[in-house]
């Protein structure tokens, strides 16, 4: 038992790191130095645009999870 939960582990937290905060998910769609600019707030905004179909499945992202994608935005 103890092996199926080491080996579960980081499955999960891969799954939930993917969703939860990467500049991965935005970088299928936007060049790198178009989001180098934006505030949290911008980001913010555009996800809860109901008109911007292409953020539905970005559109759950908490402010967290914002500011770390515009971490790693910036370090790289
Ligand atoms: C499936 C494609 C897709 C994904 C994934 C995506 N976007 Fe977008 N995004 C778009 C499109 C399309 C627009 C509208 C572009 C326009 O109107 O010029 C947009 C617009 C924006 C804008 C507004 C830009 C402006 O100049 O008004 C911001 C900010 C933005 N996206 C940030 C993000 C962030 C941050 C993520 C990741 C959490 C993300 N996007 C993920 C497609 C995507």
């Amino acid at each position: 038992m103890k092996r199926v939960a080491l080996l579960a582990a980081p499955l999960l937290l891969g799954t939930s790191a993917v969703f939860a905060a990467s500049a991965d998910a935005c970088l299928n769609c936007h060049e790198p130095d178009e989001l180098k600019g934006v505030t949290a707030e911008d980001i913010a905004k555009s996800l809860a645009d109901p008109d911007n179909r292409s953020h539905r499945r970005v559109r759950d992202l908490t402010a967290e999870d914002i500011e770390a994608i515009l971490k790693e935005l910036e370090s790289g």
